[in-house]
């Protein structure tokens, strides 16, 4: 059967979480804010201007529109020196191995991210074309957790809803597959995504078998 699998981009496929996170920890310390890695769950997921309020409020800063607009240059310009510094070491482990045997299984694979910086990853990474479908922040009005950005992609795909599977590295991401009706696969720490259906640790743990159970219910 054909199914619609849908990988986020960051912490999914690429390391990149890391980026982000030193990226907002820096301009916290600008306003004398200790943001920390835990406090960063919050933000993956979530669009860059949402970040940044759910940050200046946990910093309960009150800033301009001028000071916003600043900040969120800022953030990406940091956030792109370190992208453009990106190889393909920065996959994370066994994304190639899954990314082909879905291939090889004629399934459709389509990418459903928050950020606007999506296409210019996958090219460093050198990933682009293993997507038949590409949505990303410059394609959508709503962020995660709102479904819209998994929605577009299975609207590209051939299945409905029920037959597209989420890979996510956030809480808000699965939350977002779970209102779209999809299954939700966490790639991460159990205890933070426990609304998932299923969790791993990271694609290492998830078999080719366990591909086919999908694949086939
Ligand atoms: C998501 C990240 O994939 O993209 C978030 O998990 C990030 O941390 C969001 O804020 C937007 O990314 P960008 O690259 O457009 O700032
Ligand atoms: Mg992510």
């Amino acid at each position: 059967m054909k199914k619609a699998f849908i990988f986020d981009l960051d912490g999914v496929i690429v390391d990149t979480a890391k980026f982000h996170y030193l990226a907002w920890r820096n301009l916290a310390k600008g306003i004398n804010f200790d943001f920390t890695e835990e406090q960063n769950e919050q933000f993956k997921g979530v669009s860059r201007v949402r970040s940044l309020e759910i940050l200046l409020d946990m910093a309960n800063y009150t800033a301009t529109q001028e000071e916003k607009d600043v900040w969120l240059v800022q953030k990406n310009i940091e956030y792109l020196s370190y992208i453009q510094k990106m190889d393909q070491s920065e996959i994370l482990p066994d994304v190639p191995r899954v990314l082909e045997y879905l291939i090889t299984k004629d399934q459709g694979i389509a990418l459903g991210s928050a950020s606007k910086n999506a296409r210019p990853i996958l090219e460093r990474v050198a990933l682009i074309g293993k997507f038949q479908v590409i949505v990303d922040g410059n394609d959508v009005t709503t962020a995660k957790p709102d479904p819209e950005v998994f929605v577009n992609g299975a609207e590209a795909l051939p299945p409905d809803p029920q037959h597209c599977i989420v890979f996510e590295d956030s809480i808000a991401g699965i939350q977002a597959a779970n209102t779209a009706g999809m299954i939700s696969i966490g790639i991460g720490d159990p205890k933070v995504l426990h609304e998932a259906d299923h969790v791993f640790k990271d694609f290492t743990q998830l078999s080719n078998d366990f591909l086919d159970s999908l694949i086939q219910n």
